[in-house]
């Protein structure tokens, strides 16, 4: 959805209750959705949290997906949890049933994955990487043919459906499996599509951006403790306000600048508060903070692809 004010456009957003993206230019092949079937390779914490939220926005049933991971143990709990086949060393049996592949081990091991499945891939069927800093040429180097691959990063949001996930992919997929791709992230939170390039500072923004959040709500409650309130209310205001502002740009679609003025009463106390934000760097901690991870994401990803290199 673009956003246009003053006969410019402020905004881009994609929200997972908006229409999935269309070229009109295009034709899709909607059969390609029809008895989908996902297997997840690696279902941990992010692996299972979109398992988890593709069942239950139905994007697949319980029948059409398939989870692997490495331990007996894991795998009970996502039954137990989840209902559907979990296989451990069960990677190609997996892969080869399924119209969408993801690969959500820790990127070191995705390579490997990659190996291990290669001779039973097909070129319809499409693979997702969740893994952190791990380029796209580095799996198709892994891959005997060439196939649709996407590159994804989700943030740990996803486990309540509100994640922020930005994803690219290589030159053989098609706009179909993209919308594939759209509905299966779109059913855990909001998707964005960026250059390859971009990865590094989406890792650094969203990826990494819950921490951030996560101070941020922690300094509030010490705050709120500091003068005089029980760290439960402390709590309670603390997150709502930060829930509550994010859903406020949001909705409003204006930019957060616009929003702070409209609650900065002149000679008020936000602006006293404000001063001393500003007096501290606040914005321009933050800067630094995204410019800085976004170096070091860089430069992992450049290690990762070494070390896959090198066997
Ligand atoms: N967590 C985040 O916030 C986050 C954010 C963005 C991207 N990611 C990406 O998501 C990926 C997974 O991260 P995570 O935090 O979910 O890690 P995790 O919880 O450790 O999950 C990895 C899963 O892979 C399974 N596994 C290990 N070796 C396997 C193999 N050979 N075949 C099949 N399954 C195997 C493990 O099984 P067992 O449980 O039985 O050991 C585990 O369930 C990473 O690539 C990471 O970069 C994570």
């Amino acid at each position: 959805m673009s956003v246009v004010r003053n006969g410019k456009p402020a905004f881009t957003q994609l929200h997972n209750r908006d229409p999935p993206p269309q070229d009109p230019q295009r034709t899709y092949n909607s059969n390609v959705g029809q008895q989908l079937k996902i297997a997840i390779l690696g279902a941990g914490n992010m692996g299972g949290a979109l398992l988890g939220g593709i069942l239950k926005a139905g994007v697949v049933t319980k029948e059409n997906v398939i989870a692997t991971v490495r331990s007996e143990e894991r795998a009970n709990t996502l039954r137990d949890q989840f209902g559907c086949l979990v296989l451990t060393g069960g990677n190609r049996a997996a892969a080869e049933q399924a119209g969408v592949i993801v690969l959500s081990t820790k990127p070191h091991i995705v390579p490997k994955v990659v190996e291990e499945i290669r001779d039973i891939l097909r070129p319809e069927q499409v693979l997702v990487s969740l893994a952190a800093a791990l380029p796209i040429a580095v799996i198709e180097s892994k891959l005997s043919a060439p196939m649709p691959v996407f590159r994804s990063m989700p943030n740990i949001p996803v486990v309540v459906e509100e994640g922020a996930i930005a994803y690219c992919f290589n030159r053989h997929a098609r706009p179909e499996h993209q919308v594939i791709v759209d509905r299966m992230f779109r059913a855990v939170g909001v998707v964005c599509t960026v250059e390859e390039e971009m990865m590094d500072a989406v890792t650094a923004l969203s990826g990494s951006g819950p921490a951030y959040v996560y101070m941020v709500i922690e300094a509030f409650i010490a705050g709120g403790v500091k003068m005089g309130l029980s760290r439960e209310v402390s709590t309670r205001l603390a997150e709502q306000t930060v829930l509550g502002a994010a859903k406020h740009v949001r909705q409003s679609m204006l930019h957060p600048a616009i929003l702070r003025d409209e609650v900065t009463t002149p000679g008020g106390t936000t602006i006293v508060a404000i001063h001393e934000l500003e007096r501290h760097g606040l914005r321009s901690m933050l800067i630094s903070a995204i410019e800085t991870a976004t170096k070091h994401a860089k430069e992992r990803s450049k290690v990762l692809a070494q070390k896959v290199a090198e066997g």
